[in-house]
C-alpha cells in the first residue's frame, strides 16, 4: 500500500487508537430531507469538532460544510434510485477527479449483496477500487440491506467478506449476534452503522458491543443527530470508541453533558423509512 493511501486511511482511522468515530450524514442521497438533516449545515457544524471523519455527498459538502474545517471527509459516491425505487440499482455518481478536487480522505459506496442488482453493485466496487488504487484513495464499502434482507451473521458476514475480496479498504455494516466472527473473517477494518434511532443508552451499548467485538469504530448517523442532545451523544460515543469507557461511564458522561446543554427541537417532519 503506498504512502498516500496509508496517509488517507490514517486521517479517518485514528492511529492513536486504531479506531474511528465517523459521522454519517449521507442519508439524503436517496431519502431526501431526512428528519434531523433538513438543514444539514445546522446539524453538522456543532458535531464536526467531535468527528473523526464526516461521511456525506458532494452536494452537502459544497453547500453545508465550511471548507476551513480540519475534519476529513469520506465522500459518498454511489447512488441512482430514490427510496421510491429499487434501491440496489446503484451506479457510481461522483468521479474520482471530484473526490480529489474535494480533498477527501476516502470514498464510500453501497453494495447490495443478495438484491436484484447485486452484480452491478459489486462490479461498481471493483472498478472504484481499481480507480482508487491508481491515486491512493481508499474505498469504504457499505453493506446495504434491503427491507426484506436479513441482518444476521450469515448474511452480513458474507457481504463484508465479499467487499474485502473486491479490495475495499474498510467495510461498513450492521452489528449482529456473533459479530466477532464477522470481524475475524473480514481482513479489513469494519465499522458499524447505527441504524434507526433508539434510546441513547441502547446506541451506546451497540457501539460498545461492536468495538469490544473487534469493530474499528462507528459510522453513525441517526442515533447522533436525531438525538435531542446530539453534541452530548457524539461525545459519549467517542468515550466508548476511543477511551474504552464502559456503557455506564459513557451514559454518565452523556447525562452530565445533556444537563449542561439545551436540547434541540426535533422537528420530525420528514419520514425516515426503516433501512
Ligand atoms: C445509508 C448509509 C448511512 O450512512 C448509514 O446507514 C449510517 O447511518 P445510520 O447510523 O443512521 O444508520 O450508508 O446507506
Amino acid at each position: 500500500m503506498d504512502w498516500g493511501m496509508r496517509n488517507r486511511i490514517a486521517r479517518f482511522i485514528k492511529p492513536e487508537t486504531g479506531r474511528t468515530v465517523m459521522l454519517a450524514v449521507d442519508h439524503g442521497y436517496f431519502l431526501g430531507p431526512t428528519s434531523g438533516l433538513e438543514n444539514a449545515r445546522e446539524t453538522i457544524a456543532p458535531l464536526l469538532p467531535y468527528t473523526d471523519s464526516l461521511m456525506c455527498t458532494r452536494g452537502v459538502l459544497r453547500t453545508s460544510v465550511d471548507p476551513k474545517t480540519p475534519t476529513p471527509v469520506v465522500l459518498r459516491v454511489s447512488g441512482g434510485p430514490s427510496v421510491l425505487k429499487e434501491l440496489s440499482n446503484e451506479e457510481i455518481t461522483t468521479s474520482m477527479e471530484d473526490a480529489l478536487r474535494l480533498n477527501v480522505c476516502g470514498v464510500g459506496m453501497s453494495i447490495f449483496v443478495g438484491a436484484e442488482f447485486e452484480k452491478q453493485t459489486l462490479t461498481n466496487l471493483g472498478k472504484l477500487v481499481s480507480e482508487g488504487e491508481k491515486i491512493g484513495m481508499p474505498v469504504l464499502a457499505i453493506t446495504a440491506v434491503g427491507k426484506e434482507m436479513g441482518r444476521d451473521l450469515r448474511f452480513l458476514g458474507l457481504a463484508c467478506r465479499i467487499a474485502a475480496e473486491y479490495g475495499a479498504h474498510c467495510v461498513k455494516t450492521y452489528y449482529c449476534e456473533g459479530f466477532d466472527q464477522l470481524v475475524a473473517s473480514c481482513p479489513v477494518p469494519v465499522v458499524i452503522a447505527g441504524g434507526k434511532k433508539t434510546p441513547e443508552k441502547e446506541a451506546l451499548e451497540l457501539a460498545a458491543n461492536a468495538v469490544n467485538e473487534g469493530a474499528a469504530g462507528v459510522d453513525m448517523g441517526r442515533n447522533i443527530w436525531q438525538s435531542e442532545w446530539p453534541v452530548a451523544m457524539i461525545q459519549a460515543i467517542r468515550a466508548v470508541v476511543h477511551e474504552k469507557k464502559s456503557v455506564k461511564e459513557a451514559w454518565d458522561l452523556f447525562e452530565s453533558l445533556r444537563k449542561a446543554t439545551k436540547g434541540k427541537k426535533v422537528k420530525g417532519v420528514a419520514a425516515t423509512p426503516d433501512f
